[in-house]
């Protein structure tokens, strides 16, 4: 029978022998499947695993300093790239989710081309790729979650793509890959994460993307977060966020009339993301956090909460 511990014992072997004294990339994402396969060719090849963990100025509130330090204290060779700006340049003035996937995308490929040119000799990319993103091939763009696709031009295409592919994950289901990680002593808190897409608020923001924007959500998804895990209520939910409306409204404050902007908090029961139900969440809970937005970010003047299941209604409102 397939135990964990026995997994990473016969996967660590292998590596050591498949990797030999090569060097390897490989980029973070923050995310359970990339901290995992990170941990693995770690113990089989230690400090010839270089790790990138960018930033695209699209993640929650404190995010990339957090991670990034946790991944330092778990030993890992892992170097941070802020390049917020670059992406945001890349998307202002767009507002179809199609062409900010994409640009998206683009920009995280050359962030990443970059980045691994400074590892010299390197000869292999590392992806946490699971058994479910080889079978489904999931809409996967713009982050190092995303599965690379095999091309038959190699001459076109970034130098890190050219590297031979090791994926040691690839065969295990999402519910394996957390025990995994758990035999081999990551935290439950990193373990337990919920899923979030690689290209970030981005997909939240509807319309196009500005600093601000970025900000006042990434203030929401915080108090919604944070608040879910007072509550209790976070190892309950699949996945959660907020989304911001394109949307502005009338409010009074005072005896001042308002025009601001309006958000939408999303929280869903499933088991692969396909299909997914919305959470009945507590009213004390939701009007709790209701107050606790409307209160504390400034711009935001009504909260919504979205009942609505997939399919139709795609977790990501982009
Ligand atoms: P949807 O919105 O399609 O999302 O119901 C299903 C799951 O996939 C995540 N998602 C993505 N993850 N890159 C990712 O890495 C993406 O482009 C992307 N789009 C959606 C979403 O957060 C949910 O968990």
């Amino acid at each position: 029978t397939w135990t964990p511990d026995a997994f990473v014992d016969t996967t660590v072997a292998q590596l050591k022998k498949q990797l030999g004294d090569d060097r390897v990339i490989l980029g973070l994402s923050g995310g359970v499947d990339s901290t995992v396969a990170a941990t693995l060719l770690h113990k089989a090849i230690g400090d010839n695993l270089y790790c990138i963990f960018v930033n695209n100025g699209l993640l929650r509130k404190n995010e990339f300093s957090e991670v990034l330090l946790q991944y330092e204290g778990m030993g890992l060779n892992v170097k941070g790239v802020d390049a917020s700006a670059r992406f945001l340049e890349a998307l202002e003035g767009e507002s179809d989710p199609e062409t900010k996937r994409k640009a998206i995308g683009r920009v995280f490929i050359e962030v990443f081309d970059d980045e691994s040119k400074e590892v010299e000799n390197a000869k292999w990319l590392g992806q946490g790729t699971i058994y479910p993103d080889v079978i489904e091939s999931v809409s996967a763009t713009g982050g190092p979650s995303a599965t690379i696709k095999s091309h038959h031009n190699v001459g076109g295409l970034p130098d890190f793509m050219k590297l031979k592919v090791v994926e040691p994950l690839k065969m295990l289901f999402k519910d394996e890959v957390r025990r995994v990680g758990k035999s081999m002593g990551l935290s439950p808190s990193l373990l337990g994460r919920h899923p979030f897409p690689g290209p970030g608020l981005a997909i939240r923001i509807l319309g196009d993307i500005t600093p601000e924007k970025v900000r006042i959500l990434q203030e929401v998804d915080h108090i919604f977060i944070s608040g879910l895990r007072e509550w209790g209520l976070y190892d309950k939910v699949w996945q959660a966020g907020a989304m911001l409306l394109p949307v502005n409204s009338v409010g009074v404050m005072g005896d001042e009339r308002t025009y601001e902007k309006c958000v939408a908090l999303r929280a869903v029961e499933s088991t692969d993301g396909m299909t997914a139900d919305w959470v009945n969440l507590p009213y004390e809970f939701l009007q709790k956090v209701s107050n606790d937005i409307i209160n504390k970010v400034k711009g935001v003047n009504r909260v919504v909460y979205d009942i609505s299941s997939k399919p139709p209604a795609t977790i990501e409102w982009e």
